[in-house]
């Protein structure tokens, strides 16, 4: 196959760079800087570690000085892609993707449990600022700064402070699944153990709806089952214990970058209302409860039913 069998499939989201195909669609190329040197190193060290990963097959310089990955395809679709396609009326996806979510969730928690590392002093707060991007929210919404948000995150760390930490994808989600394994590590660092796998049903919620569907009760609860399955096994220690710390993460993450610069853009302002909103919320029920359900969340229309346009602040 020579260079210009390659389709481009999309622009990267959150980097420089874009993602093609091969023509038998067997392969996945991907361009980009420095970062992407740094996510194929990364790659092929955790795929050392068996974690479910798509194996890099070449790595190099394009002709224009960018550098390029190119990987096995792991299928041609992700668990969102089939929570999608078997919509059938209800809004949940349906059992079966469901299950194959929790054994991928399985087989890279195992394979994350079977690698702790050494953390140095700060690790766990670096990742929290990384991961809940605290830097960005509290400057575009000033008015969460306060010290019962902060209250809130120090416990949360102090929970999580006997937690190992491993070797995290930060981006995880059924976008990134398929059932062979994990894509785009793009935003790879240290996690704690369990914070990629364990809100992967919840955070669908943070979507206001807009992805068509949701996990059911039962579905959330038989994946948490199956994480606490693994970890009980390979630690001592049911992960699911540490689900309200990260949901609480979650909600920061998914307020980051939120806050329009154009005012006059009223749905990207309701969105950035929506994020706020559900912040609040799971801060509230984080300090009342310990955890956070995101079933309590409202849908991104119910909340707009109660805010017009003309309720800007
Ligand atoms: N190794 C792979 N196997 C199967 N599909 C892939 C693979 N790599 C990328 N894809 C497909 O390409 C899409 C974009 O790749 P991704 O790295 O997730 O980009 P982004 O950073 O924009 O999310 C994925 O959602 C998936 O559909
Ligand atoms: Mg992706």
């Amino acid at each position: 196959m020579n260079e210009n069998d390659w389709r481009f499939v999309k622009k990267r989201t959150a980097a420089d760079g874009a993602v093609y195909v091969s023509a038998d669609t067997t392969r996945y190329r991907r361009t980009g800087g420095a970062e992407l040197q740094a996510e194929g190193e990364f790659q092929r060290r955790i795929a050392g570690r068996g974690y479910p990963v798509p194996r890099v097959l070449e790595e190099g310089v394009t002709d224009d000085g960018r550098y390029y990955v190119v990987e096995e395809s792991l299928g041609d679709q992700t668990l969102h892609d089939r929570a999608v396609a078997s919509l059938d009326g209800s809004q949940h996806m349906t059992d079966d993707v469901a299950i194959t979510a929790g054994h991928v969730a399985v087989r890279l928690l195992q394979a994350q449990a079977a690698h702790f590392v050494q953390p140095a002093p700060g690790t766990l707060r670096q990742w929290l600022d990384s991961a809940g991007f605290t830097e960005n929210v509290f400057q575009e919404n000033p008015d969460l700064d306060t010290t019962r948000t902060h209250a809130a995150l120090e416990h949360a760390l102090e929970r999580l402070g006997t937690v190992p930490l491993v070797e995290g994808h930060l981006d995880y989600g059924l976008p990134n699944v398929l059932p062979a394994g994990v894509i785009d590590w793009q935003h790879h660092g240290l996690v704690p153990l369990g914070y990629d796998v364990l809100p992967a049903l919840e955070i669908i919620a943070f979507k206001g709806g807009s992805k068509g569907y949701t996990a059911s009760l039962d579905q959330r609860l038989r994946y948490l089952a199956a994480l606490d399955d693994a970890s009980l096994n390979a630690t001592g220690q049911p992960v699911s214990q540490n689900l309200g710390a990260y949901l609480l993460v979650k909600a920061l993450f998914f307020l980051a970058l939120m806050r329009p610069t154009d005012l006059s853009r009223t749905d990207k302002h309701l969105k950035w209302q929506y994020r706020r909103h559900l912040f609040t919320e799971g801060l509230e029920q984080y300090e009342r409860t310990g955890t956070v359900d995101t079933a309590l969340f409202p849908r991104l229309q119910d909340f707009a039913a109660g805010h017009r346009p003309g309720d800007h602040p």
